[in-house]
């Protein structure tokens, strides 16, 4: 059942560019730079009154939204709020007839997502759910549903529902700008485009796995990591972070990049391994001299850049290349040497890679 790999966790990450395929598939319109999403359940009228946005999610769905809001608001120029499940329920939020709430769940059973969704209907927002399991209870008691298709994911640390999370956000801003009339037929139809190209480039950077794991050897001793990343590569930072503790119970803290010099700086030494999100695109300049920063002090720095990247490959201790191209749908691409660091660094340690220590799959008690 695990298909001869060693774990459901390496299966399921080898799955991510069929996963996303099947996410995407029957949903584009490419000559109408549009796409259709079967139960939305929102027509254009009802995506124009909105006038806010909360997403809201645990753990790793968590991350999926952080990427969502940089999204929405740079495609759709709608404010998108993100919000962990446990505080927004307990926390008297603003939410009325104009907002949307969008619950991101895998499982879709998560006790606090599915409370913080009850909440908000009590006071009147519109919910849609992005969520893996049909007929789950987010699912069912949502307004609308954007169903990823991964198929069902039985390692507790999500993968491929992480990356179909962030198509079916990719899909809903195109939908949202669409309808908005804020998205030239242009720039939907270049969004459809590198949204098609997301298995290719996954199926290169899984090519990254063996390089990955001679890297995991030399990095086993570790006590700490520190991942940094910037703009919509942030959440994956945060995500890497969240990877490599939940399997490998090394501590990790993912940081924006730009927030270092506030206080993390001062835990480099030279023995900080330090994952840096260094890829080609809109941040790079600013990346590549926090990377400086952390060079300078002595930090040991494991870099994922675009490949033929020199200027970082001169500088830093590993260079984990991914496809150039990638740069619209980064946070897709990166995930994957995050997954398989995490994953590697676990193995090697011997812990329960499938089953981590204290952790369910889904969590349906608060
Ligand atoms: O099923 P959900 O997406 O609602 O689950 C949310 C979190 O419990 C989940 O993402 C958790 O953080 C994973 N173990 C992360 O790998």
């Amino acid at each position: 059942e695990k298909g001869g790999y060693k774990h459901f966790m390496l299966k399921e990450i080898f799955e991510q560019p069929r996963a996303v395929r099947d996410t995407i598939a029957g949903r584009l319109r490419e000559e109408q730079g549009d796409v259709y999403l079967e139960d939305l359940s929102l027509n254009d009228a009802a995506l124009k009154g909105i006038n806010r946005i909360c997403i809201i999610a645990c753990g790793t769905s968590w991350h999926a939204a952080l990427v969502g809001k940089f999204l929405i608001e740079e495609h759709c120029r709608v404010p998108v709020e993100v919000d962990i499940a446990s505080e927004f329920r307990y926390r008297n939020p603003v939410v009325d007839e104009n907002t949307l709430v969008m619950l991101i769940s895998q499982s879709g059973e998560t006790a606090d997502t599915l409370a913080a969704m009850r909440e908000s209907k009590r006071r009147g927002g519109k919910c849609v759910a992005i969520c893996n399991v049909v007929d789950s209870s987010i699912a069912r008691e949502a307004d609308g549903v954007i169903y990823t298709h991964a198929g069902p994911e039985i390692g507790v640390a999500s993968t491929k529902a992480f990356v179909t999370q962030l198509i079916a956000l990719y899909l809903f801003t195109i939908r949202l700008g669409r309808s908005r009339e804020v998205m030239s037929l242009e720039e939907g139809r270049d969004l459809i485009a590198a949204v098609v190209r997301v298995p290719a480039l996954m199926e290169e950077a899984l090519k990254l796995n063996e390089q990955v794991e001679k890297v995991a050897r030399n990095y086993l001793q570790a006590r700490d990591f520190l991942y940094l990343g910037r703009g919509m590569n942030y959440p994956i930072a945060l995500e890497g972070a969240l990877k490599l503790k939940e399997i490998s119970y090394i501590h990790a803290e993912g940081y924006a990049a730009g927030e270092m010099k506030h206080g993390p700086i001062a835990l480099i030494d030279e023995h900080m391994p330090v994952v840096v999100l260094v890829p080609k695109g809109p941040n790079y300049d600013k990346v590549f001299s926090n990377m400086e920063e952390v060079i300078a002090r002595g930090g040991r720095v494991i870099a994922v850049c675009s490949e033929g990247d020199q200027e970082v490959k001169d500088k830093v201790e590993v260079a984990l290349e991914i496809p150039e191209d990638g740069c619209n749908v980064s946070p897709l691409i990166l995930s994957i040497p995050m997954q398989l660091l995490a994953y590697h660094v676990a193995v090697l340690k011997g812990t329960d890679v499938d089953q981590p220590r204290n952790l369910a799959k889904s969590v349906t008690v608060e």
